[in-house]
């Protein structure tokens, strides 16, 4: 793990590989401390040359080498690599490896955590198993054959189908599988253990019936049924959306408690955090089930959009990720509300990439230099990915992305390509041209699009004015013009939208901005019209238009577009919320009047557009408030987000209590009604509780003793946090108490108590470190605890004598020796010091310094933390 000085590879270096491997044999002899590896593969020379096969490997043993069954010891090794000179051009390799699964801590390679073995070898794991070309443009077909104790591992799975098995007496098994498809070793998965078994089966549209099995700790077989039934509509949806239909005759998920992502899609054998399959109604909450349908359906599909044509370098991840994404997103609305989904796409751009964007670590979505690839899996190359396809499905309609994406298959198939490969097609299927639009894969950074009007009241000629600019980036200085396809349009007095058929952009309600500066005029309006602008949040950018608060509210009521209405609605807030920031003495009574008569209104939309409703009554987070201006100034923004809340609560309790008292449920039932339900009771509680509502603590305490399911019960705890500290610990008390055997459930009060505001919170974080149910070793808790407090804790974290940045220095430091990814991970919001005032961010710099002292840095740490230092 120590690297003295790391080199960063660079997307411009590519080279094909000197070698192909076509067949790989693997034998796996498991053992918690010893286990055996003989890989066998069959390699042939790739083109003229005579330089030696170079391959790769990590923190393993080498054992022995053979070449054509000859064994051979001239070879050359170091940390990284194994040499072998030969002249051979086609010959066979066999390599000896030995492994120590439960030292890994690492959690990539193979490990071995509560009780059971795993593999995790995406992007660079495979290396950690045995020497060989761990590359994705290398793809070969997999035997694996796996040796183990029987009573204890008498599940023994690896890719493809199942050729054979056996016993031996001395109380092992063996199981042999059999990957028919060629794959990328990142692709290869390995699990044995003990579990329960859910199965199921699909008939697909051709008829053919797939087995699907879902692995889970003994004794939570009741949790699987969600896991599965998601799995089956995310088959059909794939068949009827894009005609992609499943190719191997079973389809394995194994959920295991120890992982550092959320899951993995190994060709027919995805491997997922626990945190994404098992739900209950008692200990998982709508959003859980939500994410797990979400979880299950990426996963699912990317058996085409990575498995079936993979990524012919890691830095073409965004590849099969940005699209993956979008076709996760598509997936989840159509399951259940397209403009919610799209609200909670647009808040994590808004949240964390455009915080990405703003911080050292702004890389386009196709980045150009890389040290260590974990440090990739970003918001900027999955979420701005997924933007980046839907602006090409914006400008190729329904139909053409989807005679691109039949395209792109039907040149692909079975090969490892790139970015540009998937351009192409999608521009040779459709003959519109994404020349300029290739600029998004290249070209970080947060475009800003500012729009001016002028209006004429003679002439009633209306004029709009586009500008786009891209501020520099901590990678990229100079930026050009994007192609941009800015969804909008102009509503009169009445609110409804003003059409012009000679005015095409106006009649396709959208622009193609391709140049600097775009202008659009429209003749013969009687009234000054209200753009409403960036409908549905057609490009992954940031729009300035000086709008008046009444052009707000006329959004909020009338633009057609649902999206945009909640838009308006965050801006109303977010001037609000500014407004009172810079201003705290001096509060702009007739703004937030107006804004208290927009809100007032939105409660009439609650009963025909629940999931809008909630979404409108919702201020904007501290993170996107962030976003909104050039310097963050902690505690006052903080608090003006905190009052112009508590304004709405206050001044509209009656309303609120109305509301809260309106969600009536029956029996916990995950269907669209109730979980709308759900979200506008709790949201209303919450507002309750902010208002110090005299009947704030009753409903609490009755919520809390009545919910039949999680979301309520969370929904207690969560608006508890508003009221006095005493009855949230309470209330925190009794849920231990009742949870502490479940930690899934237990992470959420890890979380819980690691966000709250309060002035104790760094004499309290330590004895979270200390319960017993905590341990290092294992992401989700690490997560729970250190990211939510760093991530959302705004007062802790940044505390201005700086023990917030300490005490997740000083935690990092120790991560760093166990489990670099997850260390790397949450280093991220110091990374983020540009926005704050020079004071934190020297304090920030200065803990970074104190991490990047220390002698033994992992790779993941050295790159985020040199780049954020200089
Ligand atoms: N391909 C996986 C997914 O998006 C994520 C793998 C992450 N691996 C990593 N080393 N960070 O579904
Ligand atoms: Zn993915």
């Amino acid at each position: 793990m120590t690297v003295s000085s790391p080199v960063a590879k660079k997307r411009s270096d590519y080279q094909t590989p000197d070698f192909l491997i076509s067949h790989v044999d693997m034998v796996f002899h498991l053992d918690v401390v010893k286990t055996r590896v003989i890989t066998t593969s069959q390699i042939t020379r790739n083109g003229q040359h005579d330089r030696p096969l170079v391959l790769d490997g990590e923190s393993i043993k080498l054992v022995s080498v053979a070449l054509n069954e000859d064994a051979i010891h001239d070879y050359s090794l170091n940390d990284e690599q194994l040499s072998i000179q030969t002249t051979e051009s086609t010959f066979t390799l066999c390599v000896e490896t030995e492994i120590n699964p439960s030292e890994n801590k690492t959690l990539e390679g193979l490990y071995f955590s509560a009780g059971a073995y795993c593999t995790q070898c995406e992007a660079e794991g495979f290396r950690k198993i045995t020497y060989f070309l761990d590359r994705p443009d290398v793809l070969a077909k997999y035997d694996v054959t796996i040796f183990a104790d029987k009573e204890r591992y008498p599940h023994l799975l690896s890719n493809g189908n199942q050729i054979g098995k056996g016993q031996l007496d001395d109380g092992r098994h063996w199981v042999k599988w059999q990957d028919p498809f060629n794959k990328p070793s990142y692709l290869f998965a390995l699990v044995a253990g003990d579990f329960d078994l859910l199965t199921d089966n699909f008939i697909t549209q051709s008829g053919r019936n797939v087995l699907l099995e879902l692995y889970v700790d003994k004794g939570a077989l009741d949790k699987g049924h969600h896991a599965i039934a998601s799995l089956k509509k995310a088959m059909a949806w794939d068949e009827e959306v894009f005609g992609l239909e499943y190719d191997l005759d079973i389809y394995m998920v194994v959920a295991v408690d120890f992982f550092n992502m959320g899951a993995m899609e190994n060709k027919g054998l995805n491997v997922f955090n626990s945190k994404f399959v098992l739900a209950d109604a008692q200990s998982a909450t709508d959003d859980d089930f939500f994410n797990i349908e979400a979880v299950i359906g990426h996963e699912y599909f990317h058996n085409w959009t990575g498995n079936r044509v993979t990524c012919r370098d890691w830095f073409q991840l965004s590849l099969k990720e940005g699209l993956t994404v979008f076709r996760d997103q598509q997936f989840s609305a159509d399951m259940s509300s397209p403009v919610f989904n799209r609200i909670k796409n647009v808040q994590i751009i808004r949240e964390h990439q455009f915080a990405e964007d703003a911080s050292a670590m702004a890389h386009p979505i196709r980045p150009e230099e890389v040290i260590e690839m974990n440090n990739f899996y970003t918001v900027t190359v999955y979420d701005k990915g997924a933007e980046v396809i839907r602006m090409m499905h914006t400008l190729l309609g329904v139909d053409g992305f989807r005679k691109g994406v039949d395209l792109y298959f039907e040149r692909f198939d079975g090969q490892a390509v790139t970015c540009d490969d998937f351009v192409q097609a999608m521009q040779d299927a459709t003959d519109i041209d994404l020349t300029h639009f290739r600029l998004w894969y290249s070209q970080s950074g947060t475009p800003k699009v500012t729009v001016t009007d002028t209006f004429e009241q003679s002439s009633g000629r209306y004029t709009l004015t586009f500008t786009q600019s891209t501020p520099p980036t901590a990678d990229q200085a100079q930026k050009h013009a994007l192609h941009i396809p800015f969804k909008f349009e102009l509503l009169d007095q009445q609110g409804m939208s003003i059409s012009d058929d000679s005015v095409p952009e106006l009649e396709a309600k959208m622009i193609e901005l391709t140049q600097a500066k775009h202008e659009i005029t429209v003749s013969g309006l009687s009234e000054k019209p209200t753009p409403s602008l960036l409908l549905n949040f057609s490009a992954p950018v940031k729009v300035d238009y000086p709008y008046s608060h009444q052009q707000l509210s006329h959004i909020i009521l009338h633009s057609s577009d649902e999206f945009s209405r909640w838009d308006a609605s965050q801006s109303l807030y977010s001037r609000c919320i500014h407004s009172l920031a810079t201003a705290p003495d001096s509060p702009d009574e007739e703004l937030f009047d107006s804004m208290l008569v927009a809100v007032s209104g939105m409660f009439e939309l609650a009963d025909s557009n629940p999931a809008l409703a909630a979404a409108m009554l919702s201020v904007p987070s501290f993170e996107t408030l962030s976003q909104q201006v050039d310097e963050i100034q902690v505690e006052a923004l903080y608090h003006a987000q905190r009052s112009i809340r508590n304004l709405i609560a206050t001044s509209l309790s009656e309303k609120w209590l109305a509301l809260y008292n309106k969600q009536i449920t029956g029996p916990y039932q995950y269907d669209a009604d109730d979980v709308d339900k759900r979200r506008l009771r709790n949201l209303s509680l919450s507002y309750l509780v902010q208002g110090d509502s005299p009947q704030a603590s009753e409903l609490l305490l009755a919520q809390f003793a009545s919910a039949d399911n999680m979301t309520d019960s969370l929904g207690v705890l969560k608006a508890a946090q508003y009221g006095p500290v005493d009855q949230f610990d309470h209330l925190m008390f009794q849920f231990e108490e009742r949870w502490r055997h479940d930690p899934l459930v237990l992470d959420k009060w890890f979380a819980l108590h690691a966000n709250m505001e309060r002035s104790d919170i760094l004499a309290r974080l330590p004895l979270l470190l200390s319960h017993e149910k905590f341990s290092l070793d294992n992401p989700n808790r690490v997560r729970s605890v250190l990211g939510s407090f760093a991530f959302y804790n705004v007062l802790g974290f940044h505390a201005i004598d700086g023990s917030g940045y300490q005490f997740l220095a000083d935690y990092i430091l120790k991560l760093n020796s166990v489990n670099p990814q997850v260390a790397a991970r949450i280093i991220t919001p110091l990374t983020q010091w540009q926005k704050f005032d020079p004071k934190r961010q020297e304090l920030m710099r200065y803990q970074l310094a104190r991490i990047a002292d220390c002698k033994t840095l992992s790779k993941d740490l050295i790159e985020k933390v040199t780049k954020s230092l200089n």
